[in-house]
């Protein structure tokens, strides 16, 4: 008998709300820019059409890095910002957009590094048109300033759960999966465009802010405390965060050197004691099974329950709702790696995110004297894993590979089925060949995107004499429960 382990997915989490996009108005720019000189651009394109989030991202350039400087007082929710995003040109541009919900913009110059001059731009829902003072050739790398401020908004998702900017008992938490960082800064907020980050966040003197990367300075002047933190390896904006309020902040090494920076809430401190030293371990573990770790740090943000509601693979260290278990942590630390450096090409490959996560817990308890992946696996198509019949039917309910719908992006079959895909393979090519893809895959898309088509082909690369039809046809891409297990 298979014990039910916890559920990631019990955990309420956001189930991809999109405010609704209104048409944005190009007509004018059209007009203005037609009788500048030099290339005739075109204006970049509202969304990259993702599957699930068709507005989501902008199209024509390709962010490099993100600067942002913010400052923030939970005591007025009022955030001030100035996000300096150098990007480069895809095409010939006479204007952008980017992913902007909630905020008042007060200015924006583009320009080269240093020397902007003043943008006109308009908003409609969470596309803000820019539309710089001289045309920019494909190629040109250029940097744009938005200065910014207001209230963050929350986005309440239609099953109730939050993302965006959270307010929290001792000030705020940033959770961006799927769409929720636009709710904070100006940017290309889709997976697709992964860019270094600089996040300068102040905060009233006795709150801290922790955000991704390694900090690089903290000073306090005037009764505000300034933190810096610096994200050198190309970071999905869904996975950026930052959390303001009383942590205690520890910083160690694991054995090969590698910062462990860990944050959590007082109230949390001994509940999660023992699970927070076992960081090292665990990617060790992970380093083991998944090949080198892919960032310059590692660690955990630990906050009360209450505020963050669920945890979420924020780069260098997840966000937990209070003390995680362990296998809790091996599936977030997992994400670093699937997800996180191998991130999807759109939301639809969140099976390759969510189903490895999941495949890594099952691995753990399996070297951990748990249960085998080969048993919970059988469990799962037995139909008693969970006690509740109709969790063990919603494994069904969809293919990994093709989510139903938006709402649906963080359900059983992305992650449970998405793990039992992985088992099938491994049952297919056998352990030793089956680490090797697990790894190889890891290192194949190390730090960029991938989709579920690289996936298969990867596999089918690695196995030549195997043959993965009948597994990708009822396993990951075919509707209902397959025939047999
Ligand atoms: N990715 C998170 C995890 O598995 C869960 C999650 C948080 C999520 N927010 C989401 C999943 C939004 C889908 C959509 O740990
Ligand atoms: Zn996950």
């Amino acid at each position: 008998m298979v014990s039910r382990p916890r559920r990631i997915a019990d955990v309420p989490r956001p189930s991809a709300a999109l405010p609704s996009a209104v048409p944005f108005a190009l007509a004018i720019t059209l007009v203005l820019t037609a009788c500048s000189g030099g290339v005739q651009g075109k204006p970049g394109a509202s969304g990259v059409r993702d599957p699930y989030f068709p507005k989501l991202g902008n199209g024509g350039y390709d962010v490099t890095h993100y600067g942002l400087t913010l400052s923030y007082d939970p005591a007025t929710k009022r955030l001030n910002g100035t996000a300096e995003i150098t990007a480069k040109a895809t095409q010939d541009l006479s204007a952008f957009n980017l992913d902007l919900e909630g905020l008042d913009v007060d200015e924006v110059t583009v320009g080269s590094e240093g020397e902007g001059a003043d943008a006109r731009w308009n908003r409609a829902g969470h596309e803000l048109t820019v539309r710089p003072h001289d045309d920019l050739d494909k190629g040109d790398t250029f940097r744009t300033t938005v200065r910014y401020s207001g209230t963050p908004e929350t986005l309440t998702d239609p099953d109730g759960s939050e993302e965006g900017w959270l307010r929290t008992a001792d000030g705020a938490l940033a959770l961006g999966e799927p769409t929720g960082s636009m709710t904070w800064f100006p940017g290309n907020h889709h997976p697709s465009d992964k860019a270094s980050y600089d996040i300068k966040v102040t905060v009233p003197e006795g709150l801290r802010a922790v955000s991704n990367g390694e900090l690089k300075d903290e000073t306090t002047l005037n009764g505000r405390t300034t933190a810096t933190w610096h994200i050198a390896e190309p970071m999905a904006s869904y996975v950026a965060t930052v959390a303001i309020g009383r942590y205690d902040i520890t910083r160690s090494t694991t054995k090969n050197g590698l910062p462990v920076i860990v944050a959590v809430d007082p109230t949390q401190a001994e509940a999660s004691k023992q699970v927070l030293a076992s960081i090292p371990e665990v990617m060790e573990w992970e380093e083991a099974n998944f090949g080198p770790y892919p960032f310059s740090s590692t660690g955990a943000i630990v906050d009360r329950e209450e505020d963050a509601g669920y945890a979420l693979e924020t780069q260098n260290r997840p966000v937990f709702p209070g003390a995680p278990d362990t296998e809790f942590l091996v599936h977030e630390l997992a994400h670093q790696w699937y997800g996180d450096s191998v991130t999807p090409r759109t939301w639809r490959d969140m099976w390759l995110n969510e189903g490895f996560a999941t495949y890594a817990e099952w691995l753990w308890q399996e070297d951990h004297d748990g249960d085998t992946a080969d048993e919970i696996f059988n469990s799962l198509y037995k139909g008693d894993y969970y006690d509740d019949p109709e969790l063990n039917e919603a494994v069904w309910a969809f293919p990994p590979a093709k989510p139903s719908s938006a709402a649906h992006l963080s359900d059983s079959p992305v992650y449970e089925r998405g793990a039992m895909v992985l088992h099938k393979i491994r049952q297919t090519v056998g352990d030793d060949t089956f680490h090797d893809i697990i790894g190889g895959w890891a290192a194949a898309h190390r730090h960029g995107n991938a989709d579920t088509a690289d996936f298969t082909a990867y596999v089918e690369k690695s196995a030549p004499d195997a043959d993965f039809g009948a597994i990708w046809k009822d396993w990951l891409y075919g509707e209902g429960k397959p025939a047999k297990p």
